[in-house]
């Protein structure tokens, strides 16, 4: 079983992803950890405990940061409602959250594993920089870090920056910097992880947990059902650690920028033309059939 960390801000394609990772039987999923990202860190902590509840999971949960490093917080609330799962009447939760920020609580977790854990971040990278930079002792037991964001097309919160990297594109630059095993996926290719029309009505049938589903996708803004579909753009990290040859790779050097109309955006040097360095494996392609199918498959899962 791969043991896993999962840095988030639920957000309707985080709680799908959630969902998977949470209900799938080669995965262990060691704790969450909630970041500011798609709403505040209010609502993104109460999201994260609303599906832990939802699956009846006692997976530890921490909340993180409530701001990114250094730049002023914008949400993403055009996209994923005012308060990140806007939709579904979940219960309200009870449910305790470790006590510690989820920097030191990560690693406290993964000093104390007897085996690597991967981490996987599908919100702003803040948490992640500030557990590498306060903890680097940790970078010994992280087999890899499996993050959505970037992107080498056009951008999804202005023409070129993606949402992840644009909110904390300082945190972004640190942690894809850290020397450890950075595995990338941005909109190139989570632009083209989409669900249509009849993936989602097939969901709907799947019973409680894909009515659940089905309620947070019809008041989700990212993608449009009619056209392109929605984007799934988190669940690809999930997709990759279970099914690895659903998407292309190629090795490359990847860098944030970080000031200046272009912050949050990410150039990589896929051309080869600037330099040799190469520090990230960046996901370049998708298998769109394979992706849809394997999504409804585990959605089947879940209970
Ligand atoms: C990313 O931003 C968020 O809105 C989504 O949850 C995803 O993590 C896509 O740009
Ligand atoms: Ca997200």
């Amino acid at each position: 079983k791969r043991k896993i960390i999962i840095d988030t801000d639920p957000g309707i394609d985080d709680a799908a992803a959630l969902a998977i990772a949470l209900n799938n039987s080669e995965l262990e999923v060691e704790m969450l950890t909630t970041v500011a990202g798609n709403v505040n860190l209010n609502y993104t902590t109460e999201n994260a405990k609303k599906i832990l509840d939802f699956f009846e999971k006692d997976t530890p949960l921490a909340r993180g940061n409530s701001l990114p490093l250094l730049r002023e917080y914008e949400d993403a609330s055009q996209f994923h409602g005012e308060t990140g799962m806007s939709g579904y009447d979940f219960p309200e939760s009870s449910r305790q959250l470790l006590s510690e920020h989820a920097a030191v609580e990560m690693k406290n977790r993964i000093l104390a594993a007897a085996e690597k854990i991967t981490l996987v971040t599908i919100g702003p990278l803040t948490n992640a920089a500030l557990l590498l930079s306060m903890y680097p002792e940790v970078k010994d037991k992280i087999e890899e870090i499996v993050i959505m964001g970037g992107s080498t097309i056009a951008g999804n919160t202005n023409s070129s920056a993606e949402f992840n990297i644009k909110v904390d594109p300082h945190a972004a630059q640190m942690v894809i910097n850290s020397g450890l095993p950075i595995t990338i996926f941005g909109l190139r290719t989570t632009s083209k992880a989409v669900l249509n029309k009849n993936d989602i009505e097939e969901i709907k049938t799947l019973g409680q947990a894909g009515e659940m589903l089905y309620s947070l996708f019809t008041h989700y803004r990212g993608g449009n059902l009619e056209t392109v579909g929605l984007m799934m753009h988190d669940i690809c990290t999930i997709c990759y650690l279970l099914r690895p040859e659903i998407f292309e790779f190629q090795k490359t050097y990847l860098e944030v920028a970080l000031a200046g109309p272009a912050a949050g955006t990410t150039v990589a040097d896929l051309a080869a033309r600037y330099t040799a360095e190469k520090n990230v494996k960046l996901a370049v392609g998708i298998d769109q059939k394979q992706f849809r199918d394997w999504v409804v498959e585990e959605m089947k899962k879940l209970k």
